[in-house]
């Protein structure tokens, strides 16, 4: 995969960042949402590739836009499987809370788990605690794994995990083992990859959430030495017919961060409102300013780009 592809791709992400910031706070779900796909989809076929989507906005007949199959790119260069999320935590953005991104994973063809869009138990780590993890193990066999490694105390280390009343055992056997908790409403790719940076204060992530997001944030720790499991969680049988439909056939499989990401993969997401990882969209007099990840899993190399926006010369926006 050229390197370079993936400062392509940061563009897709900041302008659908900048649409998407518009709606901040105010209250409109689907109007962000939309918005950030709109300019996500008109900007992938500036870059040049045969890209199909494989993690989008849902399957052909639910999503107009960015479903899954869909051709994108302009047609020339290398063919890729292209897992994105426009908007990862809607709600985030409408409400004006933290940690909402604009995000796209990217690998060489077949490279991505074709991942239903039904929930996936995840656990995730940074590099301290790569290859140690097991997620059939208790919440304290792997907090107590991460201490040694970190070489610290569990009550040292602070787990993620969402707000969700399904994990109100998760949070008590996690409190049960002396861990410190940082529930969050919604964004765990945020929260996953806030594991791999050292001042985050954010040592792992457990818990179910998104299928799709779960190999997006498994792309982003392979760029950053991290680690990750997870496992499809279904909520009726719908689900798993379609999961079969998408060729899985063991519904009850640990997947491992190389089984949902493989090869050389590329990750790129730009802050929406502000977090713990990115800063968001702030808009200017002339334009906008923007904070952006962009890493390779090939040479490991993490950039963050700021990038100012000038309106005036780029009407697109
Ligand atoms: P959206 O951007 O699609 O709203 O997803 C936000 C999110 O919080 C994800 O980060 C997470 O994986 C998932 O939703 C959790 O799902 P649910 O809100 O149904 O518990």
């Amino acid at each position: 995969m050229n390197r370079n592809l993936a400062l392509e791709f940061v563009r897709v992400t900041e302008m659908a960042a900048i649409a998407s910031a518009r709606w901040m706070g105010r209250g409109d779900e689907k109007a962000a949402d939309q918005a950030a796909v709109d300019a996500m989809r008109s900007m992938l076929d500036t870059v040049d590739c045969k890209g199909t989507v494989v993690i989008g906005e849902g399957e052909r007949d639910e999503a107009p836009m960015l479903f899954i199959g869909e051709e994108v790119g302009s047609g020339n260069g290398p063919a890729l499987d292209i897992a994105l999320d426009p908007l990862e935590g809607t709600t985030v953005c409408a409400v004006g809370a933290s940690n909402s991104i604009s995000v796209m994973a990217i690998a060489e063809a077949g490279g991505f788990l074709n991942a239903p869009d039904t929930y996936m138990e995840k656990i995730a780590v940074g590099p301290a605690g790569r290859g140690l993890i097991d997620i059939r193990e208790t919440p304290k066999e792997n907090l107590s794994r991460l201490a040694e490694a970190k070489k610290c105390k569990i009550n040292d280390l602070t787990v993620c995990i969402l707000d969700r009343d399904r994990h109100r055992d998760l949070i008590a056997q996690v409190r049960e083992a002396g861990a410190r908790i940082k529930l969050i409403g919604d964004g765990d790719v945020a929260a996953s990859l806030a594991t791999c940076e050292d001042n985050s204060g954010v040592d792992m992530l457990m818990g179910t959430g998104g299928a799709p997001e779960g190999v997006i944030a498994a792309a982003a720790l392979r760029c950053m030495g991290g680690d990750f499991q997870g496992t499809l969680k279904f909520r009726h049988d719908e689900e798993k017919e379609r999961a079969k439909k998408m060729g899985i056939t063991d519904l009850e499989k640990i997947y491992s961060i190389e089984e949902l990401a493989s090869g050389n993969v590329m990750f790129v997401a730009t802050g929406v409102t502000t977090g713990t990882f990115l800063n968001g969209v702030r808009f200017k007099p002339w334009g906008a300013t923007t904070q952006s990840i962009v890493m390779r899993s090939q040479s490991g190399t993490i950039r963050r780009i700021e990038a100012e926006h000038r309106f005036d010369t780029k009407p697109r926006y």
